[in-house]
């Protein structure tokens, strides 16, 4: 295809939205692949995608692709549940939770996102879905931004208890997080706390990427 190989020497835009949620959606060819990117940030397969897999990879591919089911909250166009199908070859259950349509459709269009059998997308906000549902999760993925602006609710004490919740013995969650001043890293410093060490080991990887903090929290019993 021309636009993929004219990419290798600048980007191409083929799609631009305004969005409530992300401000604006805008697909690009850059160097050969198609990235999603919101105003301010990259959403998926780009920084993004490599963010979340190396979190997946020191949790360890072989640990992930037993599991049964899997939690993503915040899809966008789903590069983290790509990396789950076509790259672990994990075909457990994955529930995607995300409060935007338009990107779905996005993400059916042009990511073949509703090609995924083992994948069920629920078009809700991710705080009203921990409260609603009742199922155990192996591993929970938060991903969750508005542009590159993480919501209030994800640091406060009920979702983090609800989140807690649903995760099964032994299971995991990996939250995504932006670390660009001194406020955010005293908020994830705070965020931490909420973990009883004695039922929970959470490890924070902050070499990821330059913006990003990546926190794993593993349920020990
Ligand atoms: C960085 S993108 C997710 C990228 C995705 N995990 C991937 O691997 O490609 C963040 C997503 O969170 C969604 N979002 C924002 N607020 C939300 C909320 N309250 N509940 C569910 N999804 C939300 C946005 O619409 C956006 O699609």
């Amino acid at each position: 295809m021309l636009q993929k190989l004219l990419s290798y020497l600048f980007p191409i835009t083929i799609f631009e939205q305004k969005s409530t949620i992300s401000k604006n959606l805008e697909l690009t060819w850059t160097n050969g692949k198609l990235v999603l990117d919101s105003l301010n940030t990259n959403y998926s397969y780009g920084n993004l995608q490599r963010i979340l897999r190396k979190g997946l990879k020191i949790i360890g591919f072989e640990k992930i692709k037993p599991m049964n089911n899997i939690l993503v909250l915040g899809v966008a166009g789903g590069s983290v549940i790509r990396t789950l199908v076509d790259e672990i070859k994990y075909q457990g259950q994955i529930t995607g939770v995300e409060i935007d349509q338009s990107i779905i459709d996005i993400a059916n269009s042009y990511f073949k996102l509703d090609t995924i059998s083992n994948l069920e997308i629920v078009i809700d906000d991710a705080s009203n879905y921990v409260l609603k549902t009742n199922i155990k999760f192996d591993l929970i993925i938060i991903d969750v931004f508005e542009d590159a602006k993480m919501p209030d609710f994800l640091f406060e004490f009920f979702f983090v208890n609800r989140i807690c919740f649903l995760l099964k013995p032994k299971g995991r969650i990996l939250f995504n997080t932006m670390l660009l001043n001194n406020s955010d890293r005293q908020r994830n410093l705070q965020y931490v706390t909420h973990f009883n060490p004695k039922k929970y080991t959470v490890s924070t990887f902050n070499k990821i990427d330059k913006t990003n903090e990546l926190i794993l929290i593993e349920r020990t019993t």
